[in-house]
């Protein structure tokens, strides 16, 4: 596990595989994708396979792999069948997220408490491959106690509700992320947010040493639509560091 003073920037490339898939041809290619990222300075690339495949396929994950230069964040589901391919491809890290198949994307955070009995085991498999595990779950006090105490090394806070909130409402959603920061900070968790950020809601959450890593997607491939990915990516990187 990992920590350092600047949050790093992992870009969620579903959403390339999305518009190919669209057509079901072969463009626009995800790997080019990876290595506009790469050449843009993201530190991670992320990807969902989801048990349907109806985006990111296997063999996505398994080209990602080998071409790629910065570490690679697979969200996963506790299906066993995608469980298999995470200890098969050992990505640096594997964030386990909640799956439905009717939804647009990942809806809310995992429940932790009426999940926790399959989360072990497949927490501790991902360990003895020393696979770093994330649990994307809301900023609640009870579900971040207990990412801590099944093992996981960090948390993805979904900031959906916040980045979805009306302006009126976005203070409080922002407290209750900033206390869920400060609270799995200090049980030790590693701290990553992601789910709806863009160039302008992730402002508030810039500049917080204790979160590492900000897994931005959507917002990003639709600025590339204008300005191209390379671009697009390097605009984040830039607002992340500043
Ligand atoms: N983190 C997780 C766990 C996700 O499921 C998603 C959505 O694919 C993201 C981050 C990125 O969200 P967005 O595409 O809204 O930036």
């Amino acid at each position: 596990m990992w920590f350092s003073n600047m949050s790093k920037l992992f870009v969620n490339i579903d959403h390339v595989a999305t518009l190919r898939e669209a057509r079901k041809v072969n463009i626009p290619s995800l790997l080019e994708a990876l290595f506009e990222c790469q050449l843009a300075g993201a530190q991670g690339v992320t990807i969902h396979l989801r048990e349907d495949e109806r985006h990111v396929k296997r063999k996505d994950v398994y080209d990602i792999k080998l071409h790629k230069t910065i570490p690679m964040n697979l969200e996963s589901s506790i299906n066993e069948d995608i469980v298999g391919v995470v200890c098969d491809v050992v990505p640096e890290m594997t964030c386990i997220v909640p799956e439905k198949r009717q939804e647009i994307t990942t809806e809310g955070g995992l429940n932790v408490v009426d999940l926790q009995s399959c989360l072990k085991p497949i927490i501790e498999r991902y360990h003895q491959k020393n696979i770093e595990v994330s649990l994307f779950i809301e900023a609640d006090k009870k579900m971040i106690a207990l990412a801590s105490d099944l093992g996981a090394d960090a948390i993805e806070i979904h900031t959906g509700k916040y980045a979805n909130a009306s302006y009126k409402e976005r203070g409080a959603e922002l407290d209750i992320i900033r206390a869920g920061i400060d609270f799995a900070y200090d049980k030790g968790l590693k701290v990553n947010l992601g789910h709806g950020l863009n160039y302008e809601n992730i402002h508030p959450l810039l500049k917080n040493p204790k979160v590492s890593e900000f897994n931005i997607g959507h917002s990003i491939v639709a600025q590339a639509v204008f300005v191209g990915l390379r671009e697009a990516v390097s605009e984040m990187r830039r607002l992340i560091e500043s």
